[in-house]
């Protein structure tokens, strides 16, 4: 059987410096934020070419303490994308304004910029791009839009640790980017974890103050803020991870090539890589109009793959509120139907990822 994702794997793989990691938290009587969490903030905004990292809970968090440091709430409209993890629209309704979602380029999966100035209005704040599956979105494009109507850019970037655009890191290029640690992201924590990075240091410092109760000194509190704090176990974890990600990416990045050589002639549609892209392939997502039967057939033949998302945003219970049919959106709706996500990690053997190659060529 090759699963989708092992994930004691990465643990299995670091485990004398992850213990070690921990124990020294363990040790030091200093378990909420503190010197564990403000070094890997130093270490994880050198890593991405950006000025500032804030540490907070989850990618979700994350999310939604960017929008409120920019002061985005009720009677506001942010623009997401159609076909992103439900996630990137929770953000949005949290704080009270309005997902506009927009679709994608069927090609990359990411945000479709020219779709986006029909969906602007003079209630929109923001435009959030998500660089989805480990490709980043196109974002010159995007930044020049949100400079022509004045729009904040946040980038959803829980999928793509380490990826370039134009070949500068994902990191700084909007006005504020946010991370998931979450266990089988490609920087995963033991449990949750978050961060966001930026070049504006009013925006950090306003992240950093409503993470912690909207307090920068105990017991005097400016804001109403949240208890939404990385937790120096975790942190400690991707200290002892950060060092390994870019072999890790490379070898994701060996896995993808070798499964778009040998998937080439499959008939399956695989992903596009635009020629200013460098991906991290935090999934490796191909498209079939049969995706149910291929996935049964893979799982007969001990292949695991999971579904990256089998329901869009616009036709979860969760979002009925909202109105939007499911032909609202015809390509979120099709992808959704469409796309299956292929075994992949850093610790997935080549040899595991030619038995993939061997059993989607026979199950197409
Ligand atoms: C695109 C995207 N945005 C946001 C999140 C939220 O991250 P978390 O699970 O850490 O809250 C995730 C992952 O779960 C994600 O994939």
């Amino acid at each position: 059987m090759i699963p989708f994702l092992d994930l004691g794997a990465a643990y299995r793989e670091l485990r004398t410096e992850i213990d070690a990691a921990i124990h020294r938290v363990l040790d030091s009587g200093w378990y909420i934020l503190g010197p564990e969490v403000d070094a890997f903030e130093a270490g994880w905004a050198a890593w991405c070419e950006a000025d500032h990292a804030v540490g907070v809970a989850n990618g979700l968090d994350a999310l939604i303490l960017a929008l409120r440091a920019l002061d985005i709430g009720s009677g506001d409209e942010v623009i997401v994308q159609s076909n992103t993890y439900i996630a990137t629209w929770l953000a949005v309704t949290a704080v009270g304004a309005r997902p506009v979602p927009v679709e994608p380029d069927a090609a990359t999966h990411n945000i479709d910029p020219a779709r986006i100035a029909a969906a602007i209005t003079p209630a929109t704040r923001a435009l959030l791009p998500v660089h989805l599956y480990g490709q980043p979105a196109d974002l010159d494009p995007i930044l020049a839009l949100a400079r022509q109507h004045g729009l904040a850019v946040i980038e959803d970037a829980a999928q793509a640790h380490g990826a370039r655009y134009k070949g500068r890191r994902i990191g700084a290029h909007g006005d504020v980017v946010c991370w998931s640690f979450y266990p089988g992201k490609n920087l995963g924590a033991l449990g949750d974890g978050g961060a966001v990075t930026t070049n504006r240091a009013d925006l950090a410092d306003r992240i950093r103050v409503l993470r912690n109760y909207g307090s920068r000194v105990k017991y005097v509190n400016e804001v109403q803020g949240v208890n939404s704090r990385l937790d120096p176990i975790q942190a400690a974890v991707l200290r002892a991870k950060l060092p390994h990600l870019d072999a890790w990416t490379d070898r994701r990045r060996a896995i993808a090539a070798d499964y778009a050589e040998g998937l080439r002639d499959s008939g399956l549609i695989l992903p596009h890589v635009p020629d200013w892209a460098d991906p991290v392939w935090h999934l490796f997502v191909v498209r079939s109009p049969d995706r149910d039967g291929l996935q049964k057939r893979l799982a007969e033949a001990g292949v695991g793959t999971l579904i990256h998302y089998p329901i869009p945003p616009h036709m979860q219970a969760a979002y009925a509120d909202l109105d939007l049919a499911p032909d609202a959106l015809p390509l979120a709706r099709d992808l959704a139907g469409e796309v299956l996500s292929l075994p992949m990690g850093p610790q997935l053997p080549l040899a595991d990822a030619a038995r993939v190659i061997e059993a989607v060529r026979a199950a197409t």
